[in-house]
């Protein structure tokens, strides 16, 4: 576990950290040695079987009976409940930690908090515990900023030290892509879309030192601990309450639209509207970049069974209709030049020299088991497009 590095970190005594400890070796556990054993047993079994599977849900069909996926299943879901429980505790052992969060509000490095009470987290979201989390974005109990304390130390807990110090791997990895890549972008403003807690918002500023960051979300108390969050770490992030289908700005006026672990969270029409969105207010030359998993059609039948497992299994329904979509064909359908899409996958920004990282990222997009799959050797995937003068 990397363990949380900035001041609003919750305190935890010895038997929090044994309980967290506990919580993120068996998910990696799972995650790794359990899912190796599950993949092998699949193999045997379907040769045994005669039979062989062209898609994901065919994998899932022939699995469904079997021990092994049962018995991974059950442990992942009960280890996914044990990370927001872990976290729950530590929060009502230290109350005093949500008291400090609601109270910080007021900028001292230059970061803003723009709430309206106008926008609200749809029903899509609202109505359920995504991924298991009590109370969803919006806090079970909704004391402020509490869903982003829970957010902040359960991702934590949830990642087992794969995300990088303060959760930040992702935003550090799309951003020195996005300045790898095109070296002349020179961007004044940058917006990250769905945000949460702008955990994966803070990179972007720190390495486009001169641009505008902003970070948007539906859900106010996630933005209420992102901005606490941001302004402790010294890092002026502009936080502002706003849907994905409805962006603040006027057309042709942002350099990068960003979003990390966004789209799978949205039923297909909104994803649409979205890209709409985005085309609009780029400027021509901007660049729209989504962090996501990689698509169904890049992958072999088991990866696209294994990645989807949460669409079933994890309270995350819309999980699988994204990544059956055409992402190019998304891009496109938002106006964007068919040529102008762009995917690439590349190692941990933070885990490999800069040398290692701009050579990965800047050759094709090569997938393979590491791509997406949450272990200690995670490759991000990224896929987008830039708004060329004419399109
Ligand atoms: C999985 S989280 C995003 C994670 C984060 N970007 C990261 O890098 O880890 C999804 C976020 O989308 C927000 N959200 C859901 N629907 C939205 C919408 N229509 N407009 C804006 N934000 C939305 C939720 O409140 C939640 O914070």
């Amino acid at each position: 576990m990397a363990g949380l590095q900035h001041a609003l970190a919750l305190n935890k005594d010895l038997n929090q950290r044994a309980r967290e400890r506990f919580t993120s070796s068996m998910r990696a556990w799972v995650l790794t040695d359990l899912a190796a054993q599950m993949q092998a047993d699949y193999e045997q079994a379907s040769i045994d079987a005669g039979e062989s599977h062209n898609s994901g849900e065919a994998v899932h069909q022939f699995l469904k009976e079997r021990g092994l996926f049962k018995w991974y299943s059950s442990l992942r879901c009960a280890t996914q409940e044990l990370v927001w429980q872990s976290v729950l505790r530590a929060i009502e052992s230290d109350p005093d930690s949500i008291n400090h969060v609601n109270t910080a509000t007021s900028p001292t490095h230059g970061g803003s908090l723009a709430l309206d009470e106008k926008v609200a987290l749809p029903a899509y979201s609202d109505t359920m515990d995504v991924h298991l989390m009590p109370g969803n974005y919006q806090g079970g109990h909704s004391q402020g900023a509490e869903a982003g304390v829970v957010y902040d130390n359960g991702l934590d807990v949830f990642s087992f030290g794969v995300m990088g110090k303060n959760l930040d791997d992702i935003g550090h990895s799309m951003a020195n892509f996005t300045r790898l890549k095109w070296p002349d972008l020179n961007p004044k403003l940058i917006v990250d879309v769905g945000c949460t807690i702008g955990h994966n918002t803070l990179p972007w500023k720190q390495t486009f030192p001169e641009a505008e960051v902003h970070g948007l979300d539906a859900a106010s108390p996630c933005l209420q601990y992102g901005h606490a969050r941001a302004e402790a770490m010294g890092i002026p992030i502009q936080f502002k309450q706003a849907l994905c289908d409805a962006l603040p700005y006027s057309d042709s006026n942002v350099d990068v639209v960003f979003s990390s672990m966004f789209l799978h969270e949205l039923p297909t029409e909104l994803i649409r509207a979205f890209f709409n969105e985005a085309h609009r207010v780029l400027k021509p030359g901007g660049v729209l970049i989504n962090m996501e998993l990689p698509p169904n059609d890049a992958l072999g039948a088991y990866d696209a069974f294994y990645l989807d497992w949460d669409c079933f299994y994890n309270n995350e329904p819309f999980y699988k209709n994204f990544r059956d979509l055409s992402y190019p064909g998304l891009c496109a359908d938002a106006g964007f030049a068919k040529q102008d899409f762009f995917q690439a996958t590349m190692p941990r920004f933070t885990y490999v020299s800069e040398a290692e990282f701009a050579e990965a990222s800047g050759a094709a997009a090569s997938f393979d088991a590491d791509t997406g799959r949450l272990s200690d050797t995670i490759t991000w995937y990224a896929f987008g497009a830039q708004k060329s003068g004419d399109s």
